[in-house]
């Protein structure tokens, strides 16, 4: 990926007049994006085939990707969006639920004070989130064939900040140039000892029998977007058993894997990993485009996991493909790949026209950011056709989702569609592309960042701009106020 230095205004997908136009626009960037001309309904559509996972059957190959809303209460238990929002996943009629949203394993590893932990008094309200999802699936589709669905397990490491007034509390796998100063590290207090992993190693298996205790299929042992152990798979830099090799930096994985078949033998494992990464990005000086933060240009990048060394902006496969191997020697075989972080390089995690608050103008249209997850996505799932891979970062293709993710599954680019900000403003367009095979143009994510700049100002999340029920909260307010003082 070579920044694009001038990148002001790209073309809106939203101004495409019809398929044919967008078509135009993908052929000038990434022609290789497989796209139908229409959207297929069931049962014609790819989308709309079976897929056998754990033994299970899942009815077709839409899924909602993790979402948190920033709403739990203090003490780590859902809320009423909470709850709002699991019901909206079981409405999607997609029939994989990939993880809800981040749970922490540990209170200290909450991303924010509102995000939701798994521990003896929240059981109950995670019961009912599972509960609230499958109802709502039950009553608008019947009870013939729930959603698979699992509970995605974290630790936000490095961008912890679990409580209301004690603002970021970094515990990170290694000091990095770069981002240490962006979360306020400033000496080594902050590095997990050995001892304190061994110790989250046994966290992430309790929070694993806990889920399995609730009835989840699966856990997702969340190893993407710059959180805990998605830092250590890049911690070469650390010494002693959990950094370094391949190897050690992989063994918290292999360590939680072989807790869970001990302790809860028939509970499912999947694994979220972003599989490529690059350099944190920042704004430039004077606008424009974001830039990726200088490094020193002879010096190998050894701080991070999916990133070429030797120049740091681009992607490495390498150790993905490594990291599969991994997890299919693992007996895993559910995989959901995402790349990058929305701390430190969102064009990457979330391609947007236009960007959160903390984030920079994109420095390439946000349509080859989406091509660049769709390919990696492609070459991995080629290599490991037993895998069933789930692909994330497909929002941005707004009207023409549908379109391209048919094109992918028929060619066989992944096995599932992952959709995470669509499903915010438009939680049934997996039901209607099946049912109808159209779609509803006024609840289209339009990549607003609304949903990631309100919880930088420490707000709920939600899709303001198109769903009443946040547009009509006072977060709505100090969310435009939050804007005009702080766009980029
Ligand atoms: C508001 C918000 C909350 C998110 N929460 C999570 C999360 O809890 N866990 C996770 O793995 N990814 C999370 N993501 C990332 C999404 O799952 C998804 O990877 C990303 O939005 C890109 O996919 P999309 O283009 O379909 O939106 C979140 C994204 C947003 C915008």
């Amino acid at each position: 990926m070579t920044p694009d230095p001038s990148p002001s205004r790209h073309t809106r997908i939203g101004s495409h007049r019809d398929f044919d136009s967008f078509r135009e626009h993908l052929n000038g960037l990434c022609p290789d994006i497989p796209a139908d001309s229409e959207i297929l309904r069931a049962p014609q559509s790819p989308l709309a085939a079976d897929i056998e996972i754990f033994g299970k059957t899942a009815g077709n190959r839409w899924v909602i990707q993790p979402m948190e809303g920033w709403d739990g209460t203090e003490d780590g238990n859902p809320g009423e969006l909470t709850l709002r929002r699991w019901k909206r996943f079981g409405l999607s009629g997609a029939q994989l639920i990939w993880g809800g949203e981040a749970v922490a394993v540990e209170a200290d590893g909450r991303a924010n004070p509102n995000q939701l932990v798994i521990a003896e008094h929240t059981l109950g309200g995670l019961e009912s989130l599972r509960g609230a999802l499958l109802g709502a699936h039950a009553e608008r589709f019947g009870d013939s064939s729930p959603p698979i669905i699992g509970l995605q397990l974290t630790h936000s490491g490095r961008f912890a900040r679990p409580g209301k007034d004690t603002g970021n509390q970094p515990r990170i796998a290694f000091r990095h140039p770069l981002l240490d100063d962006r979360v306020g590290v400033t000496d080594d207090s902050p590095v997990l000892t050995d001892l304190e992993v061994e110790g989250l190693i046994e966290s992430f298996i309790a929070a694993s029998v806990r889920a399995a205790e609730l009835g989840f299929d699966f856990v997702d042992i969340k190893h993407c977007h710059g959180y805990l152990l998605h830092e250590f798979l890049g911690a070469h830099t650390r010494p002693g058993p959990y950094g370094g090799s391949f190897e050690n930096r992989t063994r918290i994985l292999r360590e939680i894997v072989g807790g869970i078949r001990r302790e809860a033998p028939a509970l499912q494992v999947g694994v979220r990993v972003s599989i490529f990464d690059s350099i944190p990005f920042r704004r430039a000086p004077g606008g424009g485009g974001g830039v990726p933060e200088d490094f020193p240009g002879d010096e190998p990048y050894r701080l991070g996991f999916g990133i070429d060394m030797a120049n740091p902006v681009e992607q490495d496969l390498a150790e993905g493909r490594t990291f599969l191997a991994l997890l299919e020697e693992l007996g895993i075989r559910l995989v959901n790949l995402s790349g990058g972080s929305p701390y430190y390089n969102p064009h990457l995690q979330r391609p947007a026209l236009y960007p959160p608050s903390d984030g920079y103008l994109p420095p390439e249209d946000p349509l080859q950011s989406v091509a660049r997850h769709l390919r990696a996505t492609r070459a991995l799932k080629l290599e490991f056709p037993g895998l069933a891979i789930v692909g994330s970062a497909l929002s941005y293709l707004q009207e023409y989702l549908p379109h391209v993710a048919q094109g992918l599954v028929r060619e066989g680019w992944m096995d599932l569609v992952g959709i995470g900000r669509m499903v915010l403003s438009y939680p049934d367009l997996p039901a209607d592309t099946l049912e109808r095979g159209e779609l509803s143009r006024k609840r289209i994510c339009r990549t607003f960042s609304d949903c990631t700049t309100a919880p930088r100002g420490g707000l709920v999340s939600g899709c303001f701009p198109l769903d009443d029920a946040y547009g009509s909260l006072p977060d709505a307010e100090a969310l435009r106020e939050l804007k005009k003082s702080s766009s980029p």
